[in-house]
């Protein structure tokens, strides 16, 4: 299956990987820096690739069948809509796009042109979560009372430098949009997705060079009479410390935690159905960065996917269902309001200027 990838930075080695991984055949790679193209396909040794700065032109002469976009998340809609109106299979690293309309736009257009859109929550692949999400599937945990997402990591200034785009409301958003957003699509999707309403403040207290927040705190209703909590930072001093998803049911506890939910820390459940200790055991991974192993199984699912005819795992919805739950939380917040979902539209640049007259 003949593959190319859009955006060649800082999360580019893993798509690369994770099309190798699985066999496919990387026909082109493109980026608007040409020395990111050749550093990607010189430390891959991907000697035939053909190398591109303008994504038209490599989509008109390559004619792919699945692209990955890994541009900044203010071009994935565009560039997603474009791809997809040449005939190809996508998957959009997240957040999906930065507002409702775009979502809405991929979603029918994926749609309409009979292609698949995956949206790239790759922790949804942890053999944790999925461990998590096998028992949720099964009814283990009886009526669900809450569960919580926390992510407790560190960004410097240094980080923020790498890529200018990062922190602004056009092109990302804050810590919610873009560190936070797989735990937050990890808590809506245990949860039960539909969410009622949701209650947040968020804030820039290390961070005084971005335009969005770096701290977020939110409290959510979902329509089956559970409640999510989301704690989100990138200020916790020195390093990244935690990303944790606790699930919290009549009938069972668990605790997914390390950096990114890829160690089961807590499982209990009443019907003794698996020995706990084992399942810590056998469900934990330590991998050496917060992106953890999910690329790999993520371009797994959709090659079989298209192969099939099916949807995939973590559909174009999916990815709507994460940033609608981020928008909502920064409108909650800047509107000092319960805010009620679905959110007809809202955009990042809705907030644009919501920290500039801080103290
Ligand atoms: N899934 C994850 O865990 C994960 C981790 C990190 C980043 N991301 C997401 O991946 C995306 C990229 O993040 P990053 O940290 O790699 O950013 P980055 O700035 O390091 O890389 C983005 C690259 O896209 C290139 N680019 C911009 N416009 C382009 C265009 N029109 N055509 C081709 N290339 C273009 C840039 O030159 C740059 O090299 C973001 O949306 C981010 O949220 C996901």
């Amino acid at each position: 299956m003949k593959y190319a990838l859009i955006g060649c930075g800082r999360i580019s080695p893993n798509h690369i990987e994770a099309a190798k991984n699985n066999g496919l055949d990387i026909v082109a790679l493109c980026d608007v820096v040409p020395s990111a193209v050749d550093e990607k396909a010189e430390r891959f040794q991907l000697e035939q690739v053909h190398k591109y700065t303008d994504y038209r032109q490599m989509l008109a002469a390559e004619k792919p069948e699945l692209v990955a976009i890994a541009t900044e998340s203010g071009k994935h809609a565009a560039i997603a809509l474009d791809c997809i109106d040449a005939g190809c299979h996508v998957i959009i690293e997240k957040p999906i796009a930065l507002s409702i309309k775009d979502a809405d736009a991929i979603i029918k257009a994926g749609r309409e042109k009979g292609v698949v859109v995956c949206a790239n929550h790759q922790n949804r692949f942890n053999k944790s979560v999925s461990y998590i999400r096998k028992a949720l599937e099964e009814g283990r945990f009886g009526k669900l009372s809450h569960g919580a997402a926390h992510v407790r990591w560190n960004r410097g200034k240094g980080y923020y430098e790498q890529a200018p785009w990062r922190g602004t409301w056009a092109q990302d958003g804050g810590c919610l949009m873009n560190q936070c957003i797989h735990n937050i699509d990890l808590l809506r999707w245990m949860m039960g997705d539909d969410v009622v309403e949701v209650m947040a403040y968020t804030d820039q207290i290390e961070h005084p060079y971005l335009e969005a927040e770096d701290l977020g705190l939110a409290i959510i209703r979902f329509a089956n009479g559970s409640y999510g909590l989301v704690e989100g930072t990138t200020n916790v001093y020195p390093k990244n410390l935690e990303e944790t998803l606790y699930i919290f049911g009549q009938n069972g506890t668990v605790k997914a935690g390390g950096t990114s939910d890829n160690i089961i820390e807590a499982w209990s459940f009443a019907d003794n159905k698996d020995d706990p200790e084992q399942v810590m055991q056998t469900y934990s991974e330590n991998p050496p960065n917060v992106y953890g192993y999910g690329h790999t199984p993520l371009y797994a699912d959709v090659i079989k996917a298209i192969v099939d005819h099916r949807d995939p795992y973590v559909t174009a919805q999916d990815g709507k269902n994460a940033l609608e739950l981020v928008l909502a939380i920064y409108k909650s917040a800047a509107e000092h309001r319960p805010v009620s979902l679905p959110l007809e539209e809202c955009s990042t640049l809705d907030f644009v200027g919501l920290f500039d007259n801080k103290d």
